[in-house]
């Protein structure tokens, strides 16, 4: 019997991921994604698009400069300023990729490039030698390739190999392929490009019928090398494959698919929260793997099935992905080294001037709760990574009236460096709004509030109140989280959070895929 064949997983949750509305990360937010993808095992990691902004840059370069175990990538539109930018930013990587992608689709050559089929296949083979030039690995992307025409997707395919790519990608851009459709276009790659041989086949496909997993499935099943997904399928609309699902479909379905992973399993659920509580962007609980319900056996008749035999209605183990039979873990007696060591189990590396103030913070909230849940850890964890700058705004007080007669008056104070600023606002028909008043006057960005949910952090009346807020301001959508055992507190850190993004965001969009 044959060994399993080995599957790379590409993970781009730093590139497309952050293209998800409002999924906007900060410099330290993404060294913890970087390193919570380290520690997953991923094969490569998409860091960002280098030319995108300089903060984009600045964090592919950082990721490439300081983390090893896996490929570091940079994604690069087909010409000369994009490559070069790219690869700058990942040569110190100890693997370095240069990602090159060019649309090929007859409607992105006519209406997007206006360009013609020679002059796309002239850009792939000038691109790819140019990006082949700085580095050995080098990816190509036929964008929109699942609506491309097979002779041409071929022709474009041989030429990138040609030209030096070392990998192939095949994007379902619009997520439009249904699964036999999309397995079929990779086989005819296989039978048709002469040099196919030469390169690994990707897969890179987006969810927008819902089909992403199961297209991605597809493909590997007729010979695609490599998957392309992000944690918790986050991305442009709809969003990406979901890590989480293909990997666990591929080492549950061992039996059919045949094919193995590198990918440290027990990771996939803290991995999974982390993405979360910083995009801020909520995974559903009947999410398949990593939601809170994916292991919930509520029928009676299931109940006593997996009391007789586990395996009458699972067919995963929840520890095998990383969820843990108790979350309760510390309290006001443990210690700096306990939170450290389960900050990290969650999935936070946190350096000793971090880990000093989540402790501190651990203490206070131990004083107020008698038992401190991993929610509430990774909630206390979160909010540390929030306070990186001096240039942030962070609120010192604030001062509430709220009553039912509509009387609505929030007094804020804050603080940016060393500017303090204190205003009261009446504004509006309830305490959210005036606090978002007042923080407006004071900080001078004025939002558009789209959406605002308050959730409790883990359970019980004494819980921790998470808030998380997206707004809308100059055309882009931010979001923000705050946490607090004082559900108006969390409202105003999450108003503050979205503020301080917005502050540093500054990237020009002039460059969008
Ligand atoms: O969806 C897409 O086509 C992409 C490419 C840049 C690979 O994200
Ligand atoms: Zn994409």
């Amino acid at each position: 019997m044959s060994d399993p064949r080995p599957i790379k997983i590409f993970d781009t949750t730093l590139r497309d991921g952050e293209q998800s509305p409002g999924a906007s990360m900060n410099l330290q937010e993404k060294l913890e994604i970087a390193q919570a993808l380290i520690d997953l095992k991923v094969d490569v990691i998409e860091a960002g698009f280098p030319i995108a902004s300089p903060g984009d840059f600045e964090a592919v370069q950082e990721i490439a400069t300081n983390f090893r175990g896996s490929t570091i990538c940079g994604l690069a539109r087909c010409n000369d300023a994009d490559i070069d930018r790219a690869w700058d930013a990942v040569k110190l990587a100890a693997a370095p990729r240069i990602h090159v992608f060019l649309a090929t689709s007859a409607v992105h050559r006519e209406f997007k490039l206006r360009m013609s089929q020679e002059e796309i296949l002239e850009r792939t083979i000038a691109g790819v030698k140019r990006a082949v030039g700085y580095c050995d690995d080098v990816e190509f992307s036929p964008e929109d390739a699942a609506r491309t025409e097979h002779e041409f997707l071929c022709k474009v395919v041989e030429q990138a190999i040609d030209a030096g790519a070392t990998t192939v990608n095949i994007p379902d851009t619009v997520g439009y392929a249904v699964p036999q459709q999309l397995g079929s276009t990779i086989n005819m790659l296989r039978n048709k490009v002469p040099n196919i041989e030469q390169a690994i086949i990707s897969i890179h496909c987006h969810n927008d019928l819902g089909l992403a997993v199961a297209n991605s499935l597809s493909a590997v099943e007729q010979g695609a090398g490599q998957i392309e997904c992000t944690i918790n399928g986050i991305g442009e609309r709809a969003g990406n494959c979901s890590l989480e699902e293909i990997v666990m479909a591929l080492q549950t379905r061992a039996d059919y698919y045949d094919c193995t992973t590198k990918i440290e399993t027990r990771r996939l659920v803290p991995t999974s929260r982390l993405v979360s509580s910083i995009t801020g962007i909520e995974v559903q609980r009947n999410k398949a793997i990593v939601g809170r319900n994916a292991f919930a056996h509520e029928a009676g008749i299931h109940q006593d099935g997996m009391l007789k035999e586990r395996t009458t209605y699972e067919i995963m183990r929840p520890e095998d992905v990383g969820f843990t039979k108790t979350d309760l873990v510390l309290g006001k007696h443990s210690g700096r080294a306990a939170l450290a060591d389960r900050a990290k189990a969650l999935g936070y590396h946190l350096n000793g001037e971090q880990l000093l103030g989540v402790f501190e913070e651990f203490k206070k909230l131990a004083d107020k709760k008698k038992e401190v849940y991993d929610g509430d850890i990774v909630a206390l964890a979160q909010q540390q990574l929030q306070i990186t700058s001096r240039g942030e705004w962070q609120l010192i007080s604030y001062d509430l009236q709220s009553t039912s007669t509509g009387e609505h008056r929030v007094c804020v104070h804050l603080q940016c460096g060393d500017i303090q600023k204190t205003t009261e606002s009446t504004d509006g028909d309830g305490p959210v709004n005036a606090a978002f008043s007042a923080i407006e006057e004071i900080t001078g960005i004025k939002m558009k509030c789209k959406d605002f949910q308050l959730r409790s952090a883990t359970i019980g009346r004494d819980a921790q109140g998470e808030a998380t807020i997206e707004v809308e301001y100059q055309g882009s959508n931010f979001r923000g989280r705050g946490v607090s055992t004082n559900t108006m507190e969390a409202t105003i850190k999450a108003i503050l959070n979205v503020v301080n993004r917005i502050a540093v965001s500054g990237s020009d969009n002039s460059a969008e895929t």
